[in-house]
């Protein structure tokens, strides 16, 4: 704070920037560079052999964790705890984002005395812990639980710095170590590869957010006799000075057979989980499916609406 007036942050007119860089990667080297300065200065984290992410806040990078922690496509999806009191936007997001590879479930002292070990936990791991401060440690052990070692306060001015923080996958952010917030600036330290592999590609798909979606969607659902999507016919964009098409966040899905009352059940029998047409106001008869998910997910909703759409006139025989 001592060269706060003096100091300035400039980007030149002339500047542009694409979603990638030469390497094709969503960070460029300079910041990978600074970033490993910095927790090279303060000591806070190892940062030497690993991978770094960079995401819209450590809020983006926290959801991307949990994707590519939990298993793909698993008949059991993992388990998402974490030690109480913790941070409530794991829940909300957890909640929200949701999927078929993991659920919220909360308070991990359920989990702690598990004998089951085969049931895959992701743990978040606060330190220091928002909202008490306290340094929590991973409470889980086992080959089936990951943490997910949350260091958005781990700075001196609010902690004692002990060692370098060395998890497999360690969160950090400017909101907290300079008071960005709004700047949506946070990285992740990891170590495993395919972990790294698999973060870069959901910040990837969530990033470079195409119009594909809904397109896909009403190409399976054109093929129905049952199932019908919101109509939005294209209009003239002022801004981008042409006739397009929409392409919004969520599908509205009516279910069109007299037998099918409650549209949230037909599909959840599916295996599709969308949010019931009353939560809206709306009718029985819709549901609305979220199209914001990773390309996984998104590919898995696809396969399993054409599965169910091509069993309409009862389920086929090979
Ligand atoms: C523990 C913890 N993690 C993450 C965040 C979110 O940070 P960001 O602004 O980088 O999304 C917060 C914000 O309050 C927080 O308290």
């Amino acid at each position: 704070m001592q060269n706060a007036a003096s100091s300035a942050l400039v980007v030149a007119g002339w500047h542009r920037m694409s979603y990638t860089y030469e390497d094709s990667n969503l960070i460029s080297q300079e910041l990978e560079t600074h970033i490993r300065k910095i927790h090279a200065i303060v000591g806070n984290a190892v940062t030497h052999k690993r991978f770094i992410v960079f995401g819209a806040g450590s809020t983006q990078l926290l959801n991307a964790a949990v994707h590519a922690l939990s298993p793909d496509n698993s008949s059991s999806p993992a388990r998402v705890v974490a030690s109480i009191p913790f941070y409530p936007l794991y829940e909300k997001q957890t909640v929200y984002f949701q999927s078929a590879d993991f659920q919220f479930e909360g308070d991990i002292s359920v989990w702690k005395n598990s004998s089951d070990t085969s049931m895959k936990l992701v743990e978040f791991v606060t330190a220091p812990n928002n909202p008490d401060g306290q340094m929590n440690k991973a409470v889980l052990k086992g080959p089936n639980t990951k943490p997910i070692h949350d260091h958005a306060y781990y700075w001196p001015h609010y902690t004692p710095i002990t060692a370098p923080a060395d998890g497999n996958l360690m969160i950090f952010t400017t909101s907290k170590l300079t008071g960005h917030a709004g700047s949506r600036f946070g990285w992740a330290v990891i170590k495993d590869q395919s972990v790294y592999q698999k973060m870069k590609r959901n910040i990837r798909v969530w990033t470079q957010h195409n119009e594909e979606p809904l397109g896909k969607l009403s190409n399976t659902i054109s093929l129905s006799n049952r199932f019908t999507l919101q109509q939005i016919p294209p209009q003239y964009c002022t801004f981008s000075h042409k006739v397009r098409a929409s392409s919004p966040a969520f599908a509205w899905v009516k279910c069109g057979r007299e037998e099918d009352i409650n549209c949230y059940e037909v599909l959840k029998a599916a295996k599709i989980i969308g949010r019931a047409g009353r939560i809206f106001q709306g009718e029985d008869e819709y549901v609305r499916l979220s199209l914001l998910r990773s390309q996984d997910d998104f590919d898995l909703l696809i396969h399993r609406l054409s599965k169910l759409v091509s069993e309409e006139n009862g389920p086929k025989t090979m």
